[in-house]
């Protein structure tokens, strides 16, 4: 039997990418599948908690137990976290938030010889930093960094600049980590800490970042 050590507590899990609409028919996003996500959602389930799953467009079925929230834009994912994250007592955003949104919307679906080369952008805002800002005496705050190179550097100004309790920080330039894959590789920080965590499936992963979670 898996051991219960999140009984009791409330863990809001956010996962897959988010779309940005430029038109009825297109949208700016990216190459997350969410299966990360889901999977912290499923072991965090199993270890006891109450989890709310906060997730963007994504084909993966909801883990049993598990309260999920479906949302398409960053915007929509900023409102949904927010609105749950009082009652949480650990956040882990895994989710892959896209940075900007195209600053106008078409209504009708814009015609090949309309479309402009050049589309503007404007940002969304940053739903972890809001998080680190309104964080609650013993809420835990744990974030992800996708970084393709310097990874310890770029996790640890995450680290500090949101006010988080750890990060873990994924590499998306290999083939067996990251984006799309079944298997990842973290390497996580805290404060005090650094800890390389090894090449195995998307689910162990989960289970061994909680295992360091529960730890803090
Ligand atoms: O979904 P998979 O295919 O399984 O892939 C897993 C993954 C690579 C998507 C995942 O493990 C991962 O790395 N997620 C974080 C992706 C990301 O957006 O990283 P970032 O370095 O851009 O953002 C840092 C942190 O800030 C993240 O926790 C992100 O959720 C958060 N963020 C970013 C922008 C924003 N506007 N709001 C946010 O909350």
């Amino acid at each position: 039997l898996t051991q219960q050590d999140l009984a009791g507590k409330t863990v809001l899990v956010t996962a897959g990418p988010t779309r940005e609409p430029i038109d009825p028919a297109r949208f700016l996003s990216n190459r997350s599948s969410g299966k990360m996500g889901y999977a912290i959602a499923r072991a965090a389930f199993r270890r006891g908690a109450k989890v709310i799953l906060v997730s963007g467009p994504t084909a993966l079925t909801c883990p049993a137990g598990v309260k999920r929230l479906e949302v398409q834009t960053a915007q929509e994912m900023y409102e949904t976290v927010l609105q749950h994250s009082e009652q949480a007592d650990i956040i882990i955003k895994s989710a892959a938030v896209a940075d900007y949104r195209p600053g106008e919307q078409a209504v009708h679906k814009v015609k090949k010889e309309e479309i402009s080369p050049a589309l503007s952008l404007v940002q969304n805002p940053d739903i972890l930093l809001e998080l680190g800002r309104r964080k609650k005496k013993g809420q835990l705050l744990i974030g992800f960094a996708a970084e393709s190179r310097r990874l310890r550097e770029e996790g640890e100004k995450k680290l500090k600049r949101k006010n988080l309790d750890l990060i873990a920080v994924n590499n998306i330039s290999g083939e067996n980590t990251g984006f799309e894959s079944e298997s990842n590789q973290l390497l996580l920080l805290s404060k005090s800490r650094v800890e390389q965590l090894p090449l195995t499936g998307k689910l162990h992963t989960a289970d061994l970042l909680l295992d360091r979670i529960c730890s803090l």
